[in-house]
């Protein structure tokens, strides 16, 4: 065997400000956690580090919305994340907080030290300034017109109404969020990163590294080919890791300096409670130990490029290896929004389901190295002709038939037939393309590839029909039972990355040892004459019900949600052909008249270029019939002629429908006549 590795492994920190869902799960924990389980059991010196990230906007934000301390927040959503995680069988060896006391030193320690080094550079800039709250603005607290799209509600970083990133001061009327004032620019200092100073040495770093996903490494050069910039390591706000000098009273760390320098806190506060307080700097400081950082792909910039050159320029710190970051995954075909409630909260998930059955599906279509989705049909498919028609069922059959037929204990393997070598050879022969995959972050094709095993199982079982051969030929039945004993027993190891819980199950009915390693997976785990058990079914079928209260759940919550949803449903999709039978017209009103007996139409004169309409319109209680005349409009001249009130319309003018049922025209600017297409 190999010589065994240190592994130091980490999963992104999630921000303890909400509760954690799919996305989370898909992007920087189930992959992670399918990872070390395997090193585990190859039997490296594996330590899984994670905590909560507890500074930064969002958790402020989020506080102020409930009207509570950022404290508040952070103890409340710190617990609740690391119990759904536990739930869930993600294996940290620690979970830390980055408002731990140890945190806060040890970012501080590593600021301090940078300083000294004189690797920060310090500017003063004019930041936006709310002289009512007295603070400098962070860019989310700002709000006003987006620059692009006009929208009123854009925030100093981004207009969430047509996705540009703004900076503060491009917004035009600016104001306060938290105050409604004006803010007006003041001076202020802070601590910059030199990234770009860095940059050739970073480079050479770089190209060291092999076997990086090329997802990552595409969005690493492209940061790397606009050049990188300062970036502020310092940041005007009260809650953070205040920075460790006197003349930045009142500052904090940027958050994002801080939080990835969460690993190496929880890792220290990890080596403390093993009772060897030094254990940390074995995983951190000695060039031996592998460090890969699990994360979503919206974190690769700080992991790396930033971290990696703090840990660099500091010099006394491991560089991770890997970092294979994931894509993102979408929910039910669109992008997942916890504010619109397009989402699946993990905690309700295991209101409903095992964790095994998510960690199964999820891990099958795993946002790996482009964006992926995750449905509930999916999940219903992967758990009933997957995990319960294949594993399942396989399991069962071989448990049942040796209870039944070979008095409950693993028979002898005598005189095998070619098909029965080749089935007990499909062990080794999947065992070594999962392991290729494992150690090469394919978390999907190493399930695919395992569950392999479990098909090739199945259909061996069906071939050779022992319900046949019991009669005829008891020996071959034996060795169907003995080939397939030995199918189950390597998927209970091959598989307890992906489903901890079931293997274990598994195992206990096969009596196969805890705490066997990887190596030990091969095609003679059990031995003829012990016993074996038939034990509970390990995956029940999720019904059709199951699947439509959980959609049902979805939509109902995102109706409730979605700013967008007082807009009626978007209608279904048609042809370019039925679009292309529409003849659309520009037009322009020559003169307007109120139907009688009716408070709603008028009858309209309307030039259209080659002819003249008349146009009956619902629309006497939204527009001022005095000022219609010259009116540009846009006409549907194609519209079968109808008789409302008596009088023949021969066209329809088309209007835009606000949310509070407001109609105004439908403008354009061509020629009467003109086609609109
Ligand atoms: N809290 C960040 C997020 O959810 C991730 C922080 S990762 C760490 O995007 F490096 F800072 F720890
Ligand atoms: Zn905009």
């Amino acid at each position: 065997m190999a010589d065994k590795k240190r592994i130091l492994v980490t999963s992104a920190l999630p921000y303890a400000n909400g509760p954690l869902h799919l996305g989370h799960l898909a992007g920087a924990y189930l992959t992670a956690d399918l990872y070390v389980r395997y090193k585990r059991l190859v039997g490296d010196d594996v330590v899984y580090i994670c905590g909560s990230d507890e500074h930064g906007v969002p958790i402020t934000i989020a506080a102020e919305k409930e009207g509570v301390s950022p404290q508040d927040i952070v103890d409340r959503y710190h617990e609740m994340n690391k119990k759904v995680f536990e739930d869930f069988g993600i294996s940290f060896d620690y979970y830390g907080r980055t408002s731990s006391k140890v945190h806060h030193q040890t970012s501080q320690e590593i600021f301090t030290h940078l300083n000294e080094k004189g690797f920060f550079r310090k500017k003063t800039e004019q930041q936006l300034y709310d002289a009512k709250s007295d603070m400098f603005l962070p860019d989310r607290y700002v709000k006003g017109t987006c620059p692009n799209c006009s929208f009123p509600e854009a925030y100093g970083d981004q207009c969430e109404n047509c996705g540009t990133s703004l900076s503060p001061t491009e917004l035009i009327n600016p104001i306060s969020a938290l105050s409604g004032e004006v803010p007006e620019l003041k001076e202020t200092e802070h601590w910059y990163m030199p990234l770009g100073d860095v940059q050739p040495k970073f480079e050479k770093w770089l190209e060291t590294r092999e076997g990086w996903k090329p997802n990552v490494m595409g969005q690493v050069k492209s940061w790397l080919k606009d050049g990188l910039s300062d970036r502020a390591a310092t940041r005007d706000l009260s809650w953070g890791v205040p920075v460790p000098l006197d003349e930045a009273q009142g500052k904090v760390l940027y958050v994002w300096f801080d939080a990835p320098i969460g690993y190496i806190s929880a890792t220290k506060e990890w080596a403390q409670k093993q009772g060897n307080p030094d254990a940390w700097k074995k995983y951190w400081q000695d060039q031996e130990t592998e460090l890969y950082h699990f994360i979503g792909k919206d974190n690769i910039v700080f992991h790396c490029i930033m971290f990696p050159i703090v840990l660099m320029e500091h010099g006394d710190y491991v560089l991770p290896k890997n970092v294979p970051a994931n894509e993102f995954l979408n929910l039910e075909g669109k992008k997942l929004s916890t504010s619109r409630g397009w989402a699946v909260w993990l905690h309700e998930y295991l209101e409903d389901f095992e964790p095994d059955l998510l960690r199964y599906a999820l891990g099958s279509t795993l946002p790996e190295s482009k964006d992926s989705d995750f449905s509930w049909k999916d999940f219903q498919a992967r758990v009933n002709n997957e995990l319960a028609a294949v594993l399942g069922n396989f399991v069962n059959r071989s448990l049942t038939f040796t209870d039944k037929f070979a008095d409950g204990k693993v028979p002898e393997l005598v005189d095998p037939t070619e098909t029965d070598s080749e089935a007990l050879g499909s062990i080794v022969k999947q065992k070594k393309k999962v392991t290729a995959a494992f150690e090469a972050f394919r978390f999907k094709e190493a399930i695919s590839e395992s569950i392999n095993l479990a098909r090739a199982g199945n259909k061996y079982f069906t071939e050779t029909e022992p319900w046949k051969t019991r009669n005829e030929n008891p020996q071959a039945c034996n060795n169907t039972l003995y080939v397939s004993l030995q199918i189950c027993a390597a998927l209970s190891m091959l598989m307890e990355p992906v489903l901890p819980a079931s293997m274990k199950k598994l195992r206990n009915q096969l009596k196969v040892a805890e705490g066997l390693s990887w190596d030990e997976i091969n095609d003679f785990m059990l031995t003829s004459g012990t016993d074996v058990e038939v034990g509970e079914v390990l995956f029940n079928k999720v019904e059709d019900s199951d699947i439509e209260k959980q959609i049902q759940k979805l939509e109902e919550r995102a109706e409730t949600n979605d700013p967008v949803s007082k807009f009626p449903k978007l209608k279904e999709n048609i042809g370019f052909e039925d679009f292309m039978k529409l003849d659309l017209r520009a037009g322009q009103i020559l003169s307007a008249e109120k139907i009688k007996k009716s408070d709603k139409l008028l009858k309209l004169q309307v030039d259209l270029g080659l002819e003249k309409r008349t146009i009956v319109s619902g629309i006497a209680k939204h527009v001022d019939i005095d000022s219609l005349k010259g009116q540009k409009v846009c006409v549907v001249a194609n519209l079968a002629p109808k008789k409302l009130m008596g009088v023949e319309s021969q066209g329809m003018i088309l209007m835009a429908e606000d949310a509070e049922g407001n109609l105004k025209f439908a403008e354009t600017t061509a020629e009467a006549g003109s086609t609109i297409t």
